[in-house]
């Protein structure tokens, strides 16, 4: 113990009031330097016995004052401590990752960027077209004649007569870009067109009043109906499996001839017959033909030194056969809990 014991003390009493520190650890050191069982305030009591008796009071006043100093800079630090962790709060290295929220791509958006990729491996170009459409590219340019049933007001939705505009609708199907880009530029022309089609149709678990399609279409010269075959079994086979066979039906639509529709050997049962194929081991997925060569005049394009074919298929019915999914209006509610589903990435 010191001389002087009243010095000592008052050094002591100087360096506790001086203390500061903005750190946990340090601020326990402290605690337990002066107010723990073996810590400097213990101490000094201890000493008064040594104190001569008319001291006695002083000393006492004395070892109060660094009982209550300490005491009180123990619990300032320590709440000024607490306040600045709750601000700062630091974060909990350990704790496992929260996953973020990213989004999902549509199942439309996932089939059509693959159709479009199988086709541009091939060599088609993928462009665009207006879905606000004049008639004359979406029926008249088609060879679609003005009392078609096409042209129903059932089947199409056409928007609000102007003096000054041709008539104008949505667009019934994704042909119509086939007239704007035969009309603008020349041959060789290789151009698929991925976009949404308008028909007025009662909506149910089958239809919609609005879907999407790919138009494909190739003008060359001597392109023939084999190139059209084998470019529609070469996207079938990459699309939906190797071992995937196509079969083609005559069909009827006022732009091509002669027209096909082409079916697939369904992947769902493997052609043995299941309901989606309807027990027939085929499954419809496409209208094709070789281009008219009246719709290739009316876009001024020779049709003596010119052939081409075009094909078109809706996206949807692709979607809902590789994801199972049996009704599609689900693709158009945008229920995240149906998105979800679906993978980020393609
Ligand atoms: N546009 C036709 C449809 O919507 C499909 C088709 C496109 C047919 C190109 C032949 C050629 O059904």
């Amino acid at each position: 113990m010191p001389k002087n014991l009243f010095d000592y003390t008052n050094e002591l009493l100087q360096e506790i009031e001086n203390f500061t520190t903005d750190n946990k650890e340090a601020l326990e050191q402290f605690r337990i330097k002066h107010l723990g069982s073996k810590g400097t305030l213990k101490q000094l009591m201890k000493n008064i016995k040594d104190i001569p008796n008319e001291q006695k009071r002083a000393f006492g006043q004395l070892a109060n004052k660094v009982k209550q100093t300490t005491e009180q800079k123990f619990s300032e630090l320590k709440e000024s401590l607490e306040t600045e962790e709750e601000q700062v709060s630091v974060p909990d290295l350990m704790r496992p990752a929260e996953l973020s929220n990213i989004g999902s791509r549509h199942p439309i958006s996932i089939v059509k960027a693959q159709m479009c990729e199988i086709f541009e491996r091939i060599g088609f170009v993928t462009v665009d077209g207006p879905e606000v459409e004049d008639d004359w590219h979406n029926f008249t340019a088609l060879n679609t004649p003005e009392n078609h049933p096409a042209r129903d007001m059932q089947d199409t939705f056409y928007v609000e007569k102007r003096e000054t505009l041709p008539d104008m609708l949505l667009r019934t199907h994704t042909s119509s870009a086939q007239s704007r880009i035969m009309k603008s530029q020349t041959p060789p022309i290789r151009i698929i067109v991925p976009g949404r089609v308008y028909r007025n149709e009662t909506i149910s678990a089958r239809a919609h009043c609005q879907f999407h399609q790919i138009e494909g279409l190739y003008i060359d010269e001597g392109v023939s109906f084999a190139d059209l075959k084998q470019t529609l079994l070469y996207f079938a086979q990459e699309m939906f499996g190797k071992n995937t066979k196509i079969r083609l039906r005559p069909s009827y639509f006022p732009f091509t001839e002669p027209s096909a529709e082409m079916d697939i050997s369904c992947f769902i049962c493997n052609a043995k017959g299941c309901s989606v194929c309807k027990h027939t081991g085929w499954v419809e997925i496409l209208g094709c033909g070789m281009v008219d060569p009246a719709v290739l005049e009316n876009c001024g394009i020779d049709s003596e030194k010119y052939t081409g074919f075009a094909f078109g298929m809706g996206i949807e019915r692709s979607a809902m056969l590789r994801y199972k999914i049996n009704d599609i209006r689900l693709m158009f509610e945008n229920d995240v809990r149906f998105l979800k589903q679906f993978s980020a990435t393609h």
